[in-house]
């Protein structure tokens, strides 16, 4: 097979960059699992996990917010970032979190969220009492437009109508890219910005790993605030001035700590380029989200491009981040229509070059639920990816009674109880993917580069580090033959030969020990 330019050094890895390494998994809290009963997930829920995560061979989490929350996006808006939700336990039941991750070998990050609060903070309700308040412009205040109505153009998120409430006491409109509930920070005030990094502190001296970053780089929104060509969200146009300047102020708290924290943005950027901007020189972000993978349809050369461009953007020098599913998008096993393309996918996320962060319930394969009209919570139209993680055959499936979502229709064959001793099922899988990973400092750390395959196939090298090894993705489904051969180390259909003889089944993935 004739193959292009390498795109990577053979770099070595370095503990002090761990992020680098690791396999993060991201728990929804109220879906994981629930110790209390009450059919919310809590603390004390993952805890009693952490010898699950332990046994699937992940190594680092990542908790959806967990912080005082009103809960009109579940969390995501903050009434108190230095204090527990009660539904989730308290800072007691986080700090024994922490450090059973922690003798476990697996590092704790938290969600962040830095462009919003909730209407219910101290700091809105202060703002809001009166234009003179002190807090007033810590958010963003703008008379109505010269012939009245909202100040711009903006549309919230999610179709929910106008970025502004109008704000009767004072006559002034407030800016919200999300919910109502969900008031933007001006972060053109220095306050705003010092309050925030105080924030981070709080949970470093704790002892916490890092955090993951909502929607980040709507916090470098400029003070003009102009119309948008067309009538519509924001998010994908908010890209500085000042975001940097934040990013590198972040960037020196998380450096002061000594268990070499580290930051994963959400960038709602389109362009993988822009994404990797947010990098700095190495002075910014460790890593940042690249979602142009997750909108990606199950096809060949869609996703050859998605590899692509992350080659040509990212190149040698900075590392990417690899994701396909998340509590906001529908679930991989929906989005690609069949189990056996989400197996795939399984092995494509776990052996290109970069930073996995994998969604819990992806191991087990599950799908969206189905979600009864009189059972949506959700504003955004996501509770089909949040159902809660199915754990025993039996109802209830490990929850109490009146679990907050509707669990997926089969759940108690995709439960962890019925996949667990499986060696066929999704989860053994992954489960096999990750420690083979793990032994590999090949597909950890070896170069990548992309192999010219026939069509409907994408393929990929990776080397160095004292291995060669191929991954061969069939996105048809036909079998394809191809000049490959070698040891099958893995693949993503059940019971085929060890022996590779170069033909790749329908919906195929694997990963061959190169012998041509
Ligand atoms: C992105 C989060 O992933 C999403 O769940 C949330 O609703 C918005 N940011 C607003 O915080």
């Amino acid at each position: 097979m004739a193959s292009e330019p390498s795109t990577s050094p053979d770099s070595a890895p370095s503990s002090d960059r761990w992020w680098e390494d690791a396999v993060f998994y991201q728990i929804y809290p109220r879906s994981f699992a629930d110790a209390s009963g009450n059919g919310v997930g809590d603390l004390a829920g993952i805890e009693s996990q952490l010898p699950y995560l332990q046994w699937l061979g992940v190594d680092s989490l990542w908790l959806s917010p967990i912080f005082r929350s009103p809960m009109a996006d579940f969390g995501y808006d903050v009434s108190d970032y230095c204090d527990i939700d009660p539904i989730f336990g308290t800072i007691d039941d986080y700090d024994r979190l922490l450090r059973s991750a922690h003798s476990r070998d697996i590092r704790l990050t938290i969600d962040w969220v830095p462009n919003h609060t909730s209407d219910q903070h101290p700091w809105f309700l202060d703002a809001r009492s009166s234009p003179d308040s002190a807090k007033r412009d810590w958010y963003v205040w703008r008379d109505p437009a010269p012939g009245g109505g909202e100040p711009n153009n903006w549309e919230a998120c999610w179709e929910i109508g106008p970025a502004w409430t109008f704000d009767e006491a004072s006559g002034q409109y407030y800016l919200h890219l999300f919910l109502p509930e969900q008031p933007d920070l001006n972060w053109s005030n220095p306050e705003v910005e010092a309050a925030m990094l105080d924030t981070l502190r709080f949970w470093l001296d704790r002892g916490t790993d890092g955090f993951r970053a909502d929607v980040i780089n709507l916090i470098g929104k400029d003070d003009e605030l102009a119309d948008l060509d067309r009538y519509r969200s924001p998010l994908r146009d908010i890209d500085g001035p000042r975001v940097h300047q934040h990013l590198r102020a972040i960037r020196q708290v998380l450096d002061g700590y000594p268990q070499h924290p580290m930051m994963v943005g959400e960038i709602t950027l389109h362009r993988p380029g822009q994404v990797r901007s947010y990098y700095g020189d190495d002075d910014e972000l460790q890593l940042g989200f690249n979602f142009r993978p997750i909108y990606t349809r199950w096809d060949a050369a869609e996703f050859r491009t998605r590899i692509e461009e992350v080659h040509d953007e990212f190149g040698d020098d900075h590392w990417p981040v690899w994701v396909l599913g998340n509590h906001d998008q529908p679930r991989q096993r929906t989005r690609y229509g069949s189990d056996a393309r989400a197996r795939a996918a399984a092995v494509m996320l776990l052996t290109l070059r970069g930073t996995p962060y994998l969604y819990a319930g992806e191991e087990l394969g599950l799908p969206d639920a189905h979600i009864p009209e009189d059972r949506i919570v959700d504003p955004g139209g996501r509770d089909g990816c949040r159902a809660p993680i199915p754990w025993t055959r039996a109802d209830g499936h490990g929850w109490g009674p009146d679990a907050w979502l509707p669990f997926v229709d089969d759940a108690a064959d995709r439960s962890v109880e019925a996949q667990r001793d499986d060696p066929d099922s999704t989860l053994s899988l992954y489960r096999s993917l990750l420690a083979l990973r793990r032994s590999s400092p090949t597909l950890r750390r070896g170069r990548e580069r992309l192999l010219d395959t026939p069509e409907g196939v994408v393929a990929w090298r990776r080397s160095g580090h004292g291995d060669d090894l191929v991954v061969l993705v069939n996105f048809t489904d036909e079998a394809v033959t191809l000049g490959n051969v070698g040891d099958r180390l893995i693949s993503s259909i059940p019971g085929t030969d060890r022996r590779f003889d170069g033909t790749l089944l329908p919906d195929e993935a694997v990963v061959v020990r190169d012998k041509t």
